[in-house]
């Protein structure tokens, strides 16, 4: 017995941002985004519509920190009007904004109490989201949870209630056609990183191991290749699939280990998102072999039957995509490194990983991690 789910309308192909306004008919909405240009070009379309919205949000900063989500509450509860939806236009930091947003309106207090004093919040009625992702990475407009980073306090917190799902996706890949080549990569490794996490995971299923093989067979076959023709649109369009396939696998099982092995190392030495959560998938992989025979069937798939030399492939890609590969490169001393793994191994999505400790730990060591 298996149990999937998610309700996200996608909508999905080049140029349907025009479809937004369509979809905002007769609705009271306020945009959430970045200050940059790239990003006024799509709220200045809808500002001229003839539903234009009642405020437009563009103070929102990578990483969505607790204090500048409270800023966020506080400049919405100065609204006017009754809203009833959020268009939030960005990577996977708008939508997750967005989120807490929609699940806290004007209500400080129950951000403070969830985030310092832990207290899981009762969200009733939320504002409708309408995602239009920018980034082809975290699945956030698929998935009904929000990562808040808390940096004053060197935490991270997850948000997670099934009414946060958006109520669509609209995604162009149109929109991630200028998007940098360092921004292409870690938002790349990032779908793979879910896909890959959600086939080693004690929640998953057949309907979401499928999305999950499709996904990683679509990065590993044109990330390289986007990595060189960047205004590609059909690989463009491939990487945006894959995010999406990612999503429909990850937003059943959430991650795992090498998501809970990347959060320590984003908060305490800058690493990328991205970047921080893929740089162990070969060592992971390799440590994989011999632990579950669905798992390593489903593997296979992604890499053409071969699990023996699937984590040197996969490391192979990933050094030809530049991105560092072992402690030195990320600047993690190994004594840190350890207390990572112990407390990895002992959170919430290390207990989603069906491998274990020893066999990564070792598998870490042959592969030149340290
Ligand atoms: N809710 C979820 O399901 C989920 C899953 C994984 C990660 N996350 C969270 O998402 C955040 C990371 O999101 P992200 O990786 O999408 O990056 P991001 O949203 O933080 O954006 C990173 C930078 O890229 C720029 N950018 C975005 N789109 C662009 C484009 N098309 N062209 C040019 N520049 C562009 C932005 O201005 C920003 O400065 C982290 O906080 C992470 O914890 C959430
Ligand atoms: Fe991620």
């Amino acid at each position: 017995m298996f149990n999937y789910y998610n309700p996200v309308n996608i909508i999905f192909g080049a140029n349907t941002f025009a479809k937004v306004s369509k979809v905002l008919e007769n609705k009271k909405y306020i945009i959430i985004t970045h200050n940059e240009e790239y990003f006024n070009q799509y709220s200045n379309q809808l500002l001229q519509s003839s539903n234009p919205p009642i405020k437009i949000f563009n103070q929102v900063l990578p990483n969505p920190d607790y204090l500048d989500l409270l800023k966020l509450i506080n400049q919405f509860s100065s609204c006017d009007e009754k809203i009833d939806s959020i268009v939030a236009i960005g990577g996977g930091s708008v939508i997750d904004s967005a989120k807490v947003l929609a699940a806290f309106k004007s209500n400080k207090k129950l951000l403070i109490n969830f985030v310092r004093e832990k207290k899981i919040p009762q969200i009733d009625n939320p504002l409708d989201i309408i995602a239009v992702p920018t980034t082809s990475g975290t699945s956030s407009e698929l998935t009904c949870w929000a990562t808040i980073w808390d940096k004053e306090k060197n935490n991270k917190l997850s948000l997670t209630d099934k009414s946060l799902y958006p109520k669509k996706a609209i995604i162009d890949p149109l929109i991630m056609i200028d998007k940098p080549l360092g921004l292409t990569i870690a938002t790349g490794l990032d779908a793979l990183s879910h896909s890959m996490e959600s086939i080693w995971n004690i929640n998953a299923n057949p309907v979401s191991a499928s999305h999950a093989i499709q996904a990683s067979r679509l990065v590993l076959d044109n990330l390289l290749l986007l990595s060189k023709d960047l205004r590609n649109i059909e690989l463009r369009t491939n990487i945006a699939l894959a995010c999406v396939h990612a999503g429909l696998a990850f937003s059943n099982t959430k991650t795992a280990i090498a998501h809970n092995l990347s959060y320590p190392i984003t908060l305490n030495y800058g690493i990328q998102h991205g970047i921080a959560c893929s740089f162990t998938l070969p060592i992971i992989t390799k440590s994989m072999i011999g632990i579950d025979k669905i798992a390593e069937k489903r593997l296979k798939l992604i890499f053409n039957d071969n699990l023996n030399d699937a984590s040197s492939k996969l490391s192979e890609f990933m050094a030809s995509l530049e991105v560092p590969l072992n402690l030195k490169e990320i600047k993690v001393p190994v004594q840190k490194w350890n207390n990572i793994v112990d407390d990895a191994f002992l959170g919430e999505r290390g207990k989603n990983f069906i491998g274990n400790k020893e066999a990564f730990i070792s598998s870490a060591k042959s592969m030149g991690l340290y």
